[in-house]
């Protein structure tokens, strides 16, 4: 308990002391809630109390006073694993992808401490967050929780809010390592990939990850990495993520991830998260005879404990013991409002219909519960917010089921308050705002063709464990919105979705602003933003294709039947999002990095030194009509003849109406690199790169060539 010494160095001491028991009971845990585990398995009947609330617990030891570990979900919020009871009530944040969508990593370090700050104060000491895989598949369920397609936006961006969560002395994981980009038939798909384009995306995205926000875990994932299942990957997880990343920190499975013990506990996996949730007991005794039969080393053991001990140390949990306690709501409340409003990303703003005069005006919104609050994703991230009533609920295929078709409710569509329609007359009281809920299309239509504006909410509900069939707007939601345009040209489009949409009403409308999951404050940032009190600045952080067509799978990968084990080749390499569209010469309908603002900006004057390591340096002027922020984005074209250009760095920058600063970025080498396998390292080649800078990966108008020599780098 020597506070002076380093982590390493206080978990040795501590092991010194432990039985073999006590190291075991370490390296397993129990699922949280007390429901009956996938397993059947119960827990012990003593820890049973303990659990309800939790994604999964392990005792601690008191002898030695170690601590329990409890643990939440809490990718957007201290989640309570479908068990949202009154009182479990938390902050929740905007979707990761709105996160993302900021390009703000200070603003991402602070929604992050506000997940840690419950965390801690529902004296949780673990939080499952930091989920990050890449966007790969544009439909995956899980793409709203998730940071984009581009390994750096993502692996800052989820960096930044690990290192937030972290601040408040609670353990965070980073998830799902790895290549568990889809969810249709997640834990039995193998996700191939060669090792140099694994390295340049979905791996480098993590890599920064952990380099930048040193999550005390690390959580490997339910599918099969070329042919082997992730928590036994043993070049996964002792060749890359221990060998050469050096990482300290444990590798916990996810919850039904683990199917071996000696194969497990040898390629790379330190703890069995959730025994019930796995067909057997991989862990606990069975661990125990395999060190007995000499399949394990005691040494194994003690290095599994040692890394949990470690980042237990690291990470506070046994200096800052997690006390219950009433979270600072309101503060909370403010940074999630500045998280969502940063977020926004303005698609389309013609005629000006945006922003929306503060004066007497007949204001029609129509659908999406637009009167109740701001839809939110599901599974296991999914957060019963502040202000919750059971009247934010609408269980996802009730229609279905009361029409007698043979559905289950698949989910619950959680609305987080306020409403939108609260929120807007706040901002406007003079205005006389009428809600329709878009469900009769002609007195919708009516509405529209009487009111001065119109402002249709479009939702695509996401949900964990099931991807979206396809990028339609579900429940004819675009019949709706062609109606209602029709009536009345002046129709702003809000989209509240998993991820990018199709939209074959476009041109009829005026305007578009994709608000994502917004969150507790998400519908104070709307109005914020409708009506000009802020200017938006959010920036596509995941590519809005035109048609399913151009994507490199136009149908989501599944089995011959569910269940069956199947592959799926991502044969476009490191190529996900734009760099797929920039290889294959295609259009999408929005690209990376776009978005609009209330005010024009220019850039000029883009200087690239290579003296030592690469800078880039542009001028960026804001032309009017009033203050706002620009996010300069800097891309790169190695020399290999493919005219893909890869995002190096930007800058986000404040500016008042004609303000003009300079902005600087010094590229990391590794994004200048591609990963060579034979070389086991990074390598820049020699050669002319083509440094861009613009507003969007498809809007580069600046572009200089400047020489580099080779350059070798470690892996
Ligand atoms: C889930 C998810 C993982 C979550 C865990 C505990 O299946 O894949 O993200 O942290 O189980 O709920």
């Amino acid at each position: 308990m020597d506070t002076a010494l380093p982590p390493d160095e206080r978990a040795e001491l501590l092991l010194a002391r432990m039985t073999q028991d006590e190291q075991l009971q370490l390296v397993m845990g129990y699922p949280g809630a007390n429901t009956r585990p996938p397993s059947g398995r119960m827990p012990p009947e003593e820890l049973r109390p303990l659990l309800p609330g939790t994604a999964g617990y392990v005792p601690g030891i008191p002898r030695l006073g170690v601590p329990a570990l409890i643990e939440s979900d809490a990718g957007l919020g201290i989640a309570n694993n479908f068990h949202l009871r009154p009182g479990d009530e938390a902050t929740a944040l905007p979707s990761g992808l709105a996160t993302a969508a900021t390009w703000n990593s200070a603003l991402a370090e602070a929604a992050g401490s506000v997940i840690g700050a419950e965390a801690r104060d529902r004296a949780f000491n673990v939080v499952l967050g930091g989920a990050m895989n890449l966007a790969r598949e544009t439909r995956g369920g899980r793409t709203f929780e998730y940071a984009g397609e581009d390994p750096l936006l993502a692996g800052v961006i989820t960096g930044s809010v690990i290192r937030g969560i972290q601040s408040q002395h609670v353990i965070c994981t980073v998830k799902h390592y790895a290549l568990n980009d889809q969810e249709t038939g997640r834990t039995v798909l193998s996700a191939n990939i060669d090792e140099t384009d694994a390295r340049e995306s979905d791996l480098l995205a993590f890599e920064i990850a952990v380099e930048q926000g040193d999550p005390g875990a690390a959580m490997c994932a339910y599918d099969r990495y070329n042919g082997t299942y992730a928590c036994e990957n043993d070049p996964l997880l002792n060749g890359v993520l221990k060998g050469d990343w050096k990482y300290p920190g444990w590798v916990l499975s996810d919850w039904g991830a683990v199917h071996s013990t000696a194969e497990a506990a040898n390629g790379g996996l330190d703890q069995e998260s959730s025994e019930g949730s796995d067909r057997e007991q991989y862990f606990g005794p069975a661990l125990k005879q395999a060190i007995a039969d000499g399949k394990v080393t005691p040494q194994r053991l003690h290095d599994m404990v040692h890394r949990i001990l470690r980042s237990m140390f690291a990470h506070g949990v046994f200096d800052y013991p997690a006390t219950r306690q009433l979270s600072a709501l309101e503060a909370h409340r403010q940074i999630v409002y500045r998280d969502a409003a940063e977020g926004m990303v303005l698609l389309k703003n013609e005629r000006g219909i945006l922003p929306l005069p503060h004066m007497a005006q007949r204001i029609a919104l129509i659908g999406a519960h637009a009167d109740v609050g701001m839809l939110s994703g599901g599974g296991s991230s999914q957060v019963m917010p502040i202000g919750h009533t059971s009247a934010d609920d609408f269980p996802v295929g009730a229609a279905e089921v009361a029409s007698g078709a043979k559905v289950r409710p698949a989910g619950t569509e959680i609305y987080d308050p306020p409403s939108p329609l609260a929120t807007i007359l706040q901002a406007n009281p003079a205005a006389n705002v009428q809600y329709a809920d878009g469900e009769d299309v002609a007195a919708a239509t009516e509405l529209a063709r009487q009111s001065d504006v119109v402002i249709v909410f479009a939702r695509q509900w996401m949900s964990e464990g099931r991807d979206v069939p396809n990028l339609r707007l579900p429940n004819d939601q675009d019949a709706l919105i062609q109606a209602v345009a029709a009536a009345n040209p002046r129709t702003v489009v809000v989209l509240e979705t998993g991820g990018p949409v199709a939209m074959p009403w476009l041109d009829q409308v005026g305007a578009v602003l994709e608000a994502w999951y917004a969150g507790n404050a998400g519908a104070t940032a709307l109005a914020q933003v409708l009506f000009g009190n802020v200017n938006p600045s959010g920036k596509l952080p995941i590519t809005f294709p035109a048609s399913e067509e151009q994507l490199p799978r136009p149908s989501i990968p599944r089995g011959a039947a569910p269940g069956a084990p199947f592959d799926i080749d991502y044969f476009e390499g490191a190529n996900v999002g734009y760099r797929w569209f920039q290889g294959r010469n295609l259009t999408p309908l929005f690209p990376f990095g776009y978005g609009l603002s209330y005010s024009s900006f220019h850039l000029d004057g883009l200087a690239v030194t290579s003296k030592g390591r690469l800078t880039a340096s542009v001028n960026v002027t804001n032309d009017g009509p009033r203050g706002g922020m620009e996010t300069v984005q800097f891309y790169a074209a190695l020399p290999d003849g493919t005219g893909i250009r890869r995002l190096i760095g930007w800058s986000k920058v404040p500016l008042k109406v004609h303000e003009r600063r300079r902005v600087t970025i010094a590229p990391d080498p590794r994004l200048l690199a591609r990963f060579d396998e034979a070389a086991h390292g990074w390598r820049v080649a020699a050669g002319d790169y083509i440094i861009s800078a613009g507003a969007s990966s498809a809007s580069l108008p600046l572009n200089a060539t400047v020489k580099l020599t080779a350059q070798q780098l470690p892996p």
